[in-house]
């Protein structure tokens, strides 16, 4: 069992879309056993379902996201997941400064598993218009992809 928890700013717009996008694609494959769980560096989502638009573009694909709640991020987390992948730089640096320097290594940019994209960030979509939303989805799924690849080679 492989367990990896996908953070962003909010919890309600790119980590939970990664979270239920990797865990249908992970049960697809069915070539590794995951946990998956999403959350936000920040607080003020909390007990929040994932903003309608987010909800609205994953429907579109296939993906129901609809029963996430959004949480932040705990220091358990740290020890709970083997990964902890953060959406965009701002996440990542703030994943580093709370991680138990132990732990550091855990956590990584989530596209760094989709490098033939050449971007480094899935970008904040909450205040732009809704084609942000499906470029969210776009990189998601690559990433996802190539995070399926690296834990069934790393099993
Ligand atoms: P997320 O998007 O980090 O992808 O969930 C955001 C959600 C809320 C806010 C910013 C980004 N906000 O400022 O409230």
């Amino acid at each position: 069992m492989q367990r990896v928890l996908f953070v962003c700013l909010g919890n309600i717009c790119r980590s939970p879309t990664a979270e239920a996008v990797f865990r249908m694609i992970a049960a697809r494959e069915a070539t590794v056993e995951v946990e998956v769980d999403s959350a936000g560096t920040h607080a003020y989502h909390v007990g929040s379902g994932p903003d309608a638009r987010a909800v609205a573009a994953a429907r579109r694909r296939g993906v129901d996201m609809r029963e996430l709640r959004a949480r932040a991020v705990v220091l358990n987390d740290f020890e709970r997941f083997d990964l902890l992948l953060a959406m965009d730089q701002d996440n990542y640096q703030h994943l580093l400064e709370m991680a138990p320097p132990e732990r550091r290594g855990r956590v990584r940019l989530f596209l760094d598993y989709a490098p033939e994209l050449a971007r480094r960030e899935v970008p904040d979509p909450y205040y732009g218009g809704p084609t942000g939303f499906e470029d969210v989805l776009d990189l998601i799924e690559a990433a996802s992809r190539g995070l399926l690849a690296a834990l069934a080679a790393s099993r």
